[in-house]
This record gives C-alpha cells, structure tokens and sequence, in this order.
C-alpha cells in the first residue's frame, strides 16, 4: 500500500503528465444548464473538462496538510479538470509567484490557502485585474471582500471556542494551561488562539502560563515542549495545542519528562488526524476537534460554477465534529486523514 507522501507524489505525476488531462471519465454536466447555451462557442457555459485550474497550497506542514492536498489532487483527477498545483513550502513569497504565474498562463481560476493571513492585497487584485476569480481555501486572507470570490473553509474561531470548552469540562474550571500556537499570522492560529479566550474569559481560574508557537509542526511541537517542561514542569495541568500534529510532538516530549500524557497533562487539540485517533485508543489525548481538510468536492464544484457566473455565497463554512476517546476505536476505521 502506498504511503501518503508516495500518493501525492503520485497522483502530481499523473496531473502534470497524463495526456489525457481534462479527458478522461468525468461527472462533466455537475452544473451545466444546456438551456442557456445559444450556440456561441464563447457563450457555451464550461465543464469540468475546459477548467483549467491554479492551485497554491501552502507546503506539507502536517499531516492535516497532506489529507487536504491528496483530496484537491484526486479531485481534479477523478473530474477530468486540468490542475496545475504548486507547493509554496510555507512561504508567502513563493505563494504570491505561483498566482503570478497562474495569471501568466491565463488559467480559469486560482485557489489559494493563504500560509498567512496579510500581504495579498497586490496580487490578488492583479488576478482580478485579469479577470481570474480566486478562490480562498482552507485559511483566510484579509483583504477587501471584492478581491476574491468565495472562501472555503473552517471556522477558525469556534474551533478555538470549542477546545476551550472542553478544556474547561477536562480540568473543572481550574489550572495552569500551556498553548501551542500555529504559524503565526496564519488564519487559524488568530482564530483559535482567539476562540479559546472568549471561552475561558469565563473562567477566571484558568490561565494561560505559556503560549507560544510551534508552526503546526510535530517536530517543532516536541522542541518547544520540552524548552517549557524544563521550565514549567508540574505545574503545567492542560495543554491547548492549535493542531495534533503539534500536540503529538508534545506528547513525545512529556513521555520523556516522565509525565503522563492525558493524564498529569490534559490535551487538547485541532484537527482530527488519524494518528489523534491513535493517540486518544492509546490514552494520550483527551479530545481532538475536527477540522475538515477534504475540500476537493466542493472547492472544483465552486470553481466550476464561479467561471459559469453562477451565483455563490461568499463563505461556505466546513461541516465539524469533536471526538472523545471513548469512540476512538471505532472511528479511527473511517479516518481518511
Ligand atoms: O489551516 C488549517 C491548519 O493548517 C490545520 O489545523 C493545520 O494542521 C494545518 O497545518
């Protein structure tokens, strides 16, 4: 069976060399109205088979990160679309030469999840001064709402919110929380780091001791654990990670400090990566809260009708759920992250 790693590289193969590209066994009429098409070869709405479309992913930061490439990719393919994918390798800079060049080649439409959340003013208002829709997934960007067409994605904020719940729910109201942010500047580290405070605000006895950012990674999550043990120790109770990628690592790293995860430290976490799964069965997570990366379907579904004109609401937000141990065993079956 191939790993992750191998299927994206993989399936980018077969993106960016099959002749067959925008040919082969597609759900081609999804949101074609025949009726509208006068005969004019220009006026003739596209199909999935005509989208050609420029995808700027972030990088391969977590495994979150991977499950939402490998959706976009087999997305593409199973439509026929032509996808021309980039991976910025979690810099900006290489996001904003991709979208350049995604308006070079006169693509359809751009999709972007933008590593942070500033800086795109420029550039989005040069693919839209060339008449290519972008469309924002996954992490907000913030720039006036006329410069994109549609944002996809999470809640970030009540992500936060609901780890903060049950945080409160794991520790009774009372204890010493460490956070492990995300990229900072990122979207999702704003919302969450935010979210979790609106929550506690009611809980004067809960307080935050550390917080600082680990950059959604597994090894970051671990070194950065270990730096705050050396100086918190004990006193740590709860453990607020904004992904599991970073809260696996930590994991690791209070393993060897010789405390129990789960249970002399509470965690919680975001996303609901398979492994989180392993990780409540083996008593090391109290909760993970979903963060849904399989934004394929409905990112091409969108596109599809944005370069049709068709009307779409300006933010379609992610479907969630949170997940306890008790379940574990049987969900961890269904993961397909
Ligand atoms: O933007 C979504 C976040 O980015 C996920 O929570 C994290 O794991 C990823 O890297």
């Amino acid at each position: 069976m191939m790993s992750l790693p191998q299927k994206i590289a993989a399936l980018i193969s077969v993106l960016f060399f099959s002749a067959c590209i925008g040919a082969c066994g597609a759900d081609s009429t999804a949101t074609l109205d025949s009726s509208t098409f006068d005969g004019n070869e220009e006026s003739r709405p596209k199909t999935y088979q005509d989208l050609v479309v420029g995808f700027s992913q972030i990088g391969a930061e977590s495994d979150w990160r991977t499950g939402n490439t490998v959706s976009i990719l087999e997305e593409a393919e199973r439509l026929g679309v032509e996808l021309i994918f980039s991976d910025a390798q979690q810099e900006q800079e290489n996001q904003i030469k991709a979208i350049r060049t995604f308006i070079a080649q006169q693509v359809d439409v751009i999709g972007v999840s933008p590593v942070v959340e500033t800086g795109w003013e420029s550039v989005f208002q040069e693919a839209k001064d060339a008449g290519i829709p972008i469309i924002v997934v996954d992490r907000r960007a913030q720039v006036d709402e006329d410069l994109y067409a549609v944002r996809l994605g999470s809640d970030f904020v009540e992500e936060g919110r609901r780890a903060a719940r049950e945080m409160v729910r794991l520790l009774d109201g009372r204890g010493n929380i460490m956070e492990l942010v995300g990229t900072i500047d990122s979207a999702p580290a704003n919302d969450r780091y935010l979210g979790f405070r609106e929550i506690l605000e009611d809980y004067p006895e809960m307080v935050i001791i550390v917080s600082v950012s680990a950059d959604f990674t597994r090894a970051k999550g671990k070194e950065v654990m270990e730096d705050y043990l050396k100086e918190y120790g004990d006193q740590i109770d709860g453990l607020f990670a904004h992904n599991d990628d970073m809260a696996i690592g930590a994991i690791q790293a209070i393993e060897e400090y010789d405390l129990v995860p789960g249970e002399d430290i509470k965690i919680v976490s975001i996303d609901a990566i398979r492994d989180a799964f392993q990780a409540m069965i083996d008593g090391k997570l109290n909760v993970t809260v979903e963060c849904n990366p399989l934004l394929g379907p409905q990112f091409f579904e969108v596109a599809l009708k944005v370069v049709n004109g068709e009307q779409v609401a300006k933010f379609i937000p992610s479907i969630e759920g949170v997940y306890y141990p008790a379940d574990a065993e049987e969900i961890i079956q269904t993961r397909r992250y």
